[in-house]
Parts: structure tokens; C-alpha cells; sequence
């Protein structure tokens, strides 16, 4: 990681940005670095992660994941989309400018973090730590994506995330299930009675309470997700998915971009080898997140779960709620004039206008960025949907790369132009 970190920092700094750091937290550093030269132009605070997700199942890989390879129009590799497509889109985006101008047409304070994938633990104290040098009158965050198609897309929503584990214990070993079955509450049929209960056959969530702070859509939401089009058949056969599922009313745009959810990440306990073994477990475990939105809180969401959990608990274990990371919703104003900015350069380089899209990931810094700095935030990215990202044989399509490259400095050129 620090490596990383160092890669970035030293490519910055070689291209002729100051104060470039590598700027430690208690978890993974923080890359820091400016170039302030642009008097009388806007300053933007341009955000990417160099971090990625974990490679497992490492036998699903065609390729060895940290070599990356082209093929096909695209490159392979972990990462390649999310997020080191922007990172090297933002560096190539700045090395042009200065390379071929001798300047950047704005001011740029590049934040990029190591923490991302796994819950931005340190970024928001790190905000709220150095919130004097971060002054500036916009955020630019590249980390989506295009919309289904590879059709052009402003990312104008994120869903926030509350990451849970619920941990089952009874004995303090494993018990023999004929010496004690019969006499022992069993952890993991304890587990499964509880992770039964979380949601309602029809695919709504049945803790109590977990919707009052839900906004509604308004007449004009709807009008925008309408507009999105959405081929349920393409959808499941490109995605390789059973069939579609979720809570009756509503589209699923809509359910992706503007409804919760709960989820059971993993589960595990007992005996998962070949052939039997009979045992009672001495414990079972589950990983259960739930993806907010607007106007949910993740303080109020873990506490209605955990309560809930609590509540139904089965006799004879004990049951913990763990919370393990949260991040907030964000929602984008699409009227801002650097928003319109990102849609014009998006149609001039694709020539489409992009669809404004309220996403179903989560990126916890667009938030702190918000909360903390109080600033507007512009999400601009350029993967496609088909990237295989956190999954096996992740890709990026090089003419999306190059796009996003084309995108950047023109969008550069035209904040110049605005009065922010
Ligand atoms: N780049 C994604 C967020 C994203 C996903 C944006 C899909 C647009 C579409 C980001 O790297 C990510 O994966 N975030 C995590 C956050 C979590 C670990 C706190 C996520 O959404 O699971
Ligand atoms: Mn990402
Ligand atoms: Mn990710």
C-alpha cells in the first residue's frame, strides 16, 4: 500500500505539482498534492483511491491479477477499473496539460486514499485534521462509472453503507450432535432463525422502522428513472444472474439508486468439509450489510438492526451485533453549472449526452467531503458496466480510458471558464 501510495506521489510530484505528501493516518496514507498556479481560477479538489479489493478467488483468474494485460480493447487486471483508471486518467489528464502547455487552466488539490475499499476508516478525521489547506470551491470524485449499455453517465447519487457482523456463540468447544443434539440450542440454526427473519418473503426488509426515513420519490424522480431505459433480459443475461428480485413497487433503477437494502455477505460456522461430521458448532457467524438512502441515518439504521437482532435472538446463545464501517449517502445537485459543465464534456467526447444516474455503490468520502467541507461534489468516472469490478478478471475498455482522459482535460478547460 504504501508503495502505492509512493507511485502516485512521486508521479505527481515528478510532473511539477507542490506540497505532494504521503500523508499518514492511523490506517493506509492519504496521497496529497497541488498545483496552485491558475490565479483567478477555480480550485478543485480532485478525489480517486489507489487501493482495490482483495483477488479472491484467486482460481477464477485467467491471468495473474497484479500483471495486468490487454486484450481484447481492455485492460485485465485487479484494479484496472476501480480505481486505478482514474488514477491514471487523472495523472495522464495533469501530464498533458503541463507537458504540452506548461500549465493547468485551474487549481488542483489531488486527494487520493488508500482506505476506500475497505470503509474510509481515516479519511474523514484526515478531512477534518488538514480542512485548512483542503480550501476549495468544488469536488470532483472519479470513481463510477457508465450506465448499463456503456452509455454515458453522470453519477448524481451513491447509497450509503452500514457493515455489520452478527456473531453466535454456545459451548465453548464443538459439542458431539449425539451425545448433546437434543439438549443444546444449535449456534448456527440459531443464526439461520435470525437471518430469516431480517426479510419478508416478498424481498422487503422486516426489521422494524428501517424505512421511516426514507425520502419518497417525487413525481420528478420517477420521471428520471423512467427515463432510464432498462432491459430486464439483457440485464440478467449480461450480469450472468438467476432472474431479477426485489420489494414490489417500484422499478429496478429505482430500487438500486433510491431504496435500501440488506444483504448477507457471508455466513459461516460448523463443518464445511467434504463427507459428515457430527457436530453441534460451537458458534456461527454472518457479515449482514445494508445499503441507506436519503434521509437514513447510519447511527439510527445500526441500531434499529442491532435492536431487532436482539429482539429475536433465539434462548440458549448468546448473539452481538458488531459494527464494523459505515458510510453516508450522497446525493448531487444535477442544476450546478460544474455538473452541467461534466454533461457537455461527456457529449462532446462520446456524443451522447449522459444519463444522470443515482447509483447503488457506496463511496464514503463523497459524503465527508459534503459534511466536512461543505463544498459541491461532482461525480465523474468512466468504467463500463461490464467491468468485473471487486470480482475476478476485472477489466477497463481502453476506449472508455481514453475517453475519460479526453473528458478530464476538456472539463478542466471549461471550469476555468465558470465562475464557482
Ligand atoms: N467505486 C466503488 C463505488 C461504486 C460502485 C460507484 C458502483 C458506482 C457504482 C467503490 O470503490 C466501492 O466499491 N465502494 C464500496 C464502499 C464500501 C467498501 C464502504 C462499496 O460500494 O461496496
Ligand atoms: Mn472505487
Ligand atoms: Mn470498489
Amino acid at each position: 500500500m504504501r508503495a502505492t501510495a509512493q507511485f502516485v506521489a512521486d508521479r505527481f510530484a515528478h510532473m511539477g505539482f507542490d506540497h505532494v505528501e504521503v500523508s499518514p493516518t492511523n490506517g493506509h496514507p492519504i496521497v496529497y498534492a497541488d498545483w496552485l498556479h491558475a490565479d483567478g481560477a477555480p480550485t478543485v479538489l480532485v478525489y480517486a483511491h489507489y487501493d482495490v479489493q482483495p483477488v479472491d478467488p484467486l482460481d477464477l483468474w485467467q491471468r495473474p491479477p497484479f500483471e495486468p494485460v490487454i486484450e481484447n480493447g481492455r485492460v485485465y487486471a485487479r484494479g484496472a477499473a476501480d480505481d486505478k483508471s482514474h488514477v491514471h486518467l487523472l495523472l495522464w489528464a495533469a501530464r498533458s496539460w503541463l507537458e504540452t502547455r506548461g500549465r493547468l487552466p485551474i487549481n488542483i488539490k489531488i486527494v487520493m486514499e488508500g482506505e476506500e475499499e475497505s470503509g474510509s476508516d481515516s479519511f474523514e478525521p484526515w478531512l477534518i485534521a488538514n480542512k485548512d489547506r483542503l480550501d476549495a470551491d468544488l469536488v470532483v470524485i472519479s470513481d463510477t462509472g457508465f450506465y448499463e449499455g456503456n452509455h454515458p453517465a453522470l453519477t448524481v447519487g451513491l447509497r450509503g453503507l452500514v457493515y455489520t457482523q452478527i456473531d453466535v456463540t454456545g459451548s465453548r468447544l464443538d459439542l458431539h450432535s449425539g451425545t448433546f443434539g437434543g439438549n443444546v440450542q444449535n449456534p448456527a440454526n440459531a443464526l439461520a432463525s435470525i437471518i430469516a427473519r431480517l426479510k419478508n418473503d416478498d424481498g422487503s426488509i422486516a426489521v422494524p422502522g428501517f424505512y421511516d426515513e426514507v425520502r419518497q420519490l417525487t413525481p420528478r424522480d420517477h420521471e428520471e428513472f423512467t427515463r432510464m431505459l432498462f432491459d430486464e433480459q439483457e440485464f440478467v443475461a449480461q450480469h450472468g444472474l438467476h432472474s431479477l428480485f426485489g420489494a414490489p413497487g417500484f422499478s429496478p433503477p429505482e430500487r438500486r439508486g433510491a431504496r435500501p437494502t440488506l444483504d448477507v455477505n457471508g455466513i459461516w460456522g460448523g463443518f464445511q468439509g467434504e463427507g459428515s461430521k457430527t457436530i453441534i458448532p460451537a458458534h456461527a457467524h454472518a457479515k449482514v450489510s445494508c445499503r441507506i438512502v436519503a434521509d437514513m441515518d447510519p447511527d439510527t439504521t445500526f441500531a434499529r438492526l442491532r435492536d431487532y437482532v436482539m429482539s429475536i435472538a433465539p434462548a440458549g446463545v448468546d448473539v452481538t451485533v458488531q459494527r464494523i464501517n459505515d458510510g453516508w449517502w450522497v446525493l448531487t445537485p444535477i442544476d450546478h453549472p460544474a455538473t452541467q459543465a461534466a454533461a457537455a464534456c461527456l457529449e462532446e467526447v462520446f456524443g451522447e449526452a449522459p444519463v444522470y444516474l443515482r447509483e447503488g455503490g457506496s463511496i464514503p468520502a463523497g459524503a465527508s467531503f459534503s459534511r466536512i467541507l461543505d463544498l459541491p461534489v461532482v461525480l465523474l468516472g468512466f468504467t463500463q458496466p461490464d467491468d468485473q469490478a471487486h470480482a475476478p478478471n476485472e477489466s477497463m475498455r481502453l476506449d472508455n480510458l481514453e475517453g475519460g482522459l479526453r473528458t478530464i482535460m476538456r472539463y478542466w478547460q471549461r471550469l476555468s471558464e465558470l465562475s464557482l
